[in-house]
């Protein structure tokens, strides 16, 4: 296999020094006290409690209604101690002050509900479609103006953002894959008068920081990769404006979509693994992509780590790696992907990604994902070992392949 098909490492995990090939990725956060680090070093050190002998070592769960009197935060919807430090964690490797949520969802919605009434945003036409859900049809009739365009189209976001209050990003998208000119569309979209969110799910701050790339606000559904273990829900806001993260604070008080102790507890229990996790599961999808972009049942991969996927050079150039998400088509339709889906037994047919477990799932199953190819398979690679996921890909292909054939048959 050509080596330009190996995921780019992350930045020190594996051989530290960016090489002439592989980008220079996300800038080292810096930690009081600790210098220049690397962020998979950032996720397992910020966000402790301060060094005193006999203290514990990370922050404990701290079960609170109500505090003492006196200080900043005198109410749990306000604030708690095992937010801040989840917060605290997301902030250094964001390169922003970072708010926890009860749920992605609730981060995203604190986001938009922040704009003027009837304020115009342009969004993926085909991304994760809770959030287009939400601008199109939760609020009242014209609370937004909603833009749908193609996101990695550069000319048609830009097209869109004169006169658009937020250009809403994501990349990769979900569930194609699709990468966006991150730079380019954030230049281009202030130089019009609008504001940029990234919705960074699928990288995490470890592969890409877009703030650091200019954009004003990111958003994460801390539920997938941060976490990573597919047992909590919970969302983050990340900006570096202080007017902006306050206003999203108001309105997680006010709204009360707080996350709850113990599922903050968890994602920072996760976080402190996300590098070996991203580690190991870019490296595998990598793998399982180059070998499905061969299989006579694929008929096309979308993923970023293939030298000759359309998204390739600007994962190179503003990414420190394509990620752990591979999507693909199969022949057969929508009945050869749905028959794939249910034939695995290591990749657990599910919804949500992110989790240490592989998970597979055929998008347009979903009315909402109608856009979405409809043989198109959204694999969340996970730790299992490499050689037992394309066994058990394998396997499920070709269940697929007959199921579709004996349908044709019956025609
Ligand atoms: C890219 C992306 N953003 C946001 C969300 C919403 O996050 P949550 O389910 O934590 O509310 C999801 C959920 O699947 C997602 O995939």
């Amino acid at each position: 296999m050509a080596d330009d098909r190996t995921p780019c490492p992350l930045p020190g995990v594996t051989d530290g020094a960016p090489t002439a090939d592989a980008p220079a990725g996300p800038s080292a956060p810096v930690l009081p006290g600790h210098g220049a680090l690397d962020p998979a070093t950032v996720a397992v050190t910020a966000g402790r409690p301060p060094v005193a002998p006999d203290a514990p070592l990370n922050a404990p769960v701290a079960f609170a209604s109500t505090y003492h009197a006196g200080g900043p935060v005198a109410y749990a919807r306000d604030g708690n101690p095992t937010w801040a430090a989840l917060e605290e964690v997301l902030g250094a490797l964001e390169g922003g002050s970072a708010l926890a949520f009860a749920s992605g969802m609730a981060a995203i919605a604190a986001v938009l509900d922040t704009l003027p009434l009837g304020a115009r945003v342009v969004l993926p036409v085909v991304g994760y479609s809770g959030t287009r859900i939400l601008v199109r049809d939760a609020g009242p009739p014209g609370r937004w103006d909603p833009v749908f365009v193609d996101v990695t189209d550069t000319d048609a976001v830009l097209a869109a953002a004169t006169g658009a209050a937020l250009v809403w990003l994501e990349s990769p998208t979900n569930p194609c894959n699709g990468v966006v000119d991150l730079p380019a569309v954030i230049a281009g979209a202030h130089a019009r008068g609008a504001c940029v969110a990234v919705d960074n799910t699928f990288a995490t701050p470890l592969l890409q920081q877009p703030l650091a790339l200019g954009a004003d606000v990111v958003v994460h559904s801390v539920t997938k990769l941060l976490a990573g273990h597919s047992d909590v829900v919970l969302g983050a806001t990340v900006t570096r404006d202080a007017d902006r993260c306050d206003a999203f604070r108001r309105h997680r008080s006010a709204y009360g979509a707080i996350p709850g102790p113990m599922e903050t507890f968890l994602a920072l229990r996760g976080i402190r693994t996300l590098g070996v996790r991203l580690e190991r599961a870019q490296a595998t999808a990598g793998v399982l992509a180059a070998r499905l972009a061969e299989h006579p049942a694929v008929a096309r991969v979308r993923y970023p780590g293939l030298p000759d996927d359309p998204g390739a050079a600007r994962t190179r150039a503003q990414a420190a790696g394509p990620g752990t998400m591979v999507a693909f088509e199969v022949h057969g339709g929508a009945a050869a992907a749905e028959a794939t889906a249910r034939a695995t037994r290591v990749i657990v047919h599910a919804t949500s990604l992110g989790g240490v477990e592989s998970t597979m799932e055929r998008r347009a199953r979903w009315p909402e994902d109608a856009g979405v190819p409809a043989s198109l398979l959204r694999l969340s690679v996970g730790c299992e070992a490499v050689e037992d996921l394309w066994a058990d890909l394998e396997r499920a292909l070709r269940i697929g392949a007959a199921a579709a054939a004996s349908a044709d048959r019956d025609l």
